[in-house]
């Protein structure tokens, strides 16, 4: 069975610990602009590594970015191809920076309908960084919520058919532990750009009691300074998982 989850400790203290973000605008974004819509995957390419970057000023210490959907394959062949070499030539340029700046990556989502290459190169970019401890940058690709959730019911189902656990054992520790975030906290603070207010099969498992923030500013428009004023609002909330306030 894999490794519990951490939920353990908190450096800065009111801060989300674990912030996601839904990365959506990119095509809104160029077409405002008269341009093709993967000028604008590659202009939301560029934010991330300051928002990566900032994580450490906000007491942020995982951050996931969900960079394509189970669903995205729905897209024209050009976007989906431009999508898929946008992807390889981030990890290509940004190995070096990311390890620098100490950053741990991972990748969730199904890896199985990927192209080799770029399989090849997030488990290069996994093994690069696997020492570094400041921030743990996950990276959502070929990720869907219930596609998540369906196959760690396989693998869990298996354990069950080869006697490895018992039917009576499985409950909401137990399940969570087959998912892809296995390692990670739960989200506290989920950020969706570009106005739309939904999930978009978003970490649903995980996400459960997390807050959320929808605001309209488009991907390639997002500043560390937004993030800032995200991240400090975040400590003004009141967090009740279904209790009374103290
Ligand atoms: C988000 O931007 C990036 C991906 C889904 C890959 P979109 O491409 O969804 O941008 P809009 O929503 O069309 O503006
Ligand atoms: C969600 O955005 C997926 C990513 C940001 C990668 P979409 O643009 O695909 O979501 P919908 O289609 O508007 O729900
Ligand atoms: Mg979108």
């Amino acid at each position: 069975m894999p490794a519990a989850t951490d939920q353990t400790t908190q450096l800065v203290p009111g801060a989300p610990r674990h912030v996601a973000i839904i990365m959506d605008g990119n095509g809104r974004w160029a077409t405002q602009r008269g341009r093709p819509r993967l000028f604008g995957h590659h202009a939301g390419a560029k934010r991330v590594r300051e928002i990566v970057e900032a994580c450490p000023d906000f007491g942020v210490e995982y951050l996931t970015i969900f960079a394509f959907s189970t669903e995205n394959w729905k897209r024209t062949q050009v976007e989906v191809a431009g999508l898929m070499s946008l992807f390889r030539r981030y990890i290509t340029k940004e190995t070096r920076a990311l390890k620098v700046k100490g950053v741990r990556v991972r990748f969730i989502g199904d890896r199985v309908r990927l192209d080799a290459k770029l399989v090849k190169l997030m488990n290069m970019l996994e093994a690069e960084t696997a020492e570094n401890t400041l921030t743990h940058l996950t990276i959502a690709l070929n990720y869907g919520g219930r596609d998540e959730v369906a196959r760690a019911t396989q693998r869990l189902a298996q354990d069950v058919a080869s006697g490895l656990l018992h039917p009576d054992d499985v409950d909401e520790e137990t399940l969570p532990r087959y998912l892809d975030t296995h390692v990670l906290p739960d989200p506290d603070l989920v950020i969706r750009t570009s106005g739309e207010a939904r999930i978009s099969n978003f970490l649903l498992w995980q996400s459960a009691y997390a807050e959320y923030e929808f605001i309209d500013t488009l991907w390639p428009d997002f500043t560390k300074a937004e993030f800032g004023h995200l991240c400090a609002a975040y400590g003004n909330r009141d967090r009740r998982f279904g209790a009374v306030s103290s």
